[in-house]
């Protein structure tokens, strides 16, 4: 039996290299070894943006559609919606009784995004149970390794505190203590030089045209101490050698090389980059499009992965029903 991996996405708009290189290159390598459920967060996504639903539909199957795009596989993974599958609720409101208020108020992301977040309004109920929901998820499954970015792992701490509570209150051992598995890349940066985000508008988005892409690459801040051509650079410092070495490994060493040695300039470097990065993306958008014109075959995609997400929900919700005496 191989292990099991959960992990989700909040269907929050359009893909861009961040979640390539921060979640979706991670799960396309997960997908061989283990027994992988990837699912479109959308009661997540509700939690934050309740105000704004407009697009909720029309972004959990686009994100489907780059998910298969780059390369995640139906026939290896599993890809679900998460509000196909009512358990998910069940389970949430199961371990919302046993959990702490104080562990939700105290969660750093929970503080994080309530001080930072200023268009939405996020002191609500549902928000502070955002934690407890992500927990309902991976223990549905008895995910053992849940991968995610670095950020989510005050999400992982509680998920495994509490499973313990669970597992100690109702004397049961149903929920394992899952891990997180962190991607071997560090963060990328946005095109500022700040978190890659969309509400910072700072993205490339794997949708953009090959013209978009060099535009934008091309406004990139480079080395701020590399001023003339002649100037030595600092590629362990610039936001544009980042992009290659999670992107163009290969030409990693010649970079670094033009750029300590004063060898070629700022503007070349980010044209080769951009040819680059285009020469990614592109496959990526031919298949997108292919498959944007069958959404019959997306349809019935999620639907054979409702079939085996509820298989195992629905059998750890009977367990824990009857652990709670219900
Ligand atoms: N909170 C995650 C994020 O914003 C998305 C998510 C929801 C998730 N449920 C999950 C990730 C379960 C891993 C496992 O990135």
């Amino acid at each position: 039996m191989k292990k099991i991996i959960l992990s989700g996405m909040r269907p929050t708009g359009k893909l861009h290299l961040g979640h390539l290189a921060g979640a979706l290159d991670n799960w396309i390598k997960l997908q061989e070894e283990y027994q992988c459920f990837f699912m479109v967060a959308d009661w997540h996504a509700l939690m934050s943006e309740y105000e704004n639903t407009s697009e909720l539909s029309l972004n959990i199957i686009d994100n489907v559609i780059d998910w298969l795009s780059v390369g995640i596989d139906p026939g290896k993974a599993v890809i679900f919606v998460q509000s196909d599958i009512p358990e998910h609720l069940k389970l949430y409101m199961v371990l919302s009784c046993l959990t702490p208020l104080g562990l939700l108020e105290r969660c750093p992301t929970y503080k994080e995004q309530l001080r930072e977040v200023k268009m939405r309004n996020l002191n609500t109920y549902g928000f502070l149970g955002y934690p407890v929901l992500q927990a309902a998820d991976i223990l549905l499954y008895k995910a053992e390794k849940v991968p995610v970015g670095r950020d989510q792992l005050p999400h992982l701490e509680l998920t495994r505190e509490i499973a313990r509570l669970f597992n100690n209150l109702y004397k049961k051992n149903i929920f394992p203590y899952p891990d997180a598995i962190l991607t071997q890349t560090p963060k990328l940066l946005g095109l500022d030089g700040r978190k890659m985000s969309k509400s910072y508008l700072n993205t490339i988005n794997l949708s953009d045209a090959p013209g978009v892409i060099t535009k934008k690459i091309s406004a990139m801040f480079t080395d701020p101490k590399r001023i003339k051509l002649i100037d030595k650079g600092h590629p362990d410092t610039c936001n544009v050698f980042s992009y290659y070495s999670t992107f163009v490994p290969k030409l990693k060493d010649e970079v670094c090389d033009w750029c300590m040695g004063a060898k070629a300039g700022c503007v070349e470097c980010k044209k080769i980059l951009a040819e680059n990065i285009i020469d990614k993306v592109v496959p990526i958008q031919k298949k997108r499009e292919e498959l944007g014109k069958d959404k019959d075959r997306i349809k019935k995609i999620l639907e054979s992965g409702r079939e085996k997400a509820s298989f195992l929900a629905v059998q750890t919700m009977e367990e824990v029903l009857r652990a709670i005496n219900l």
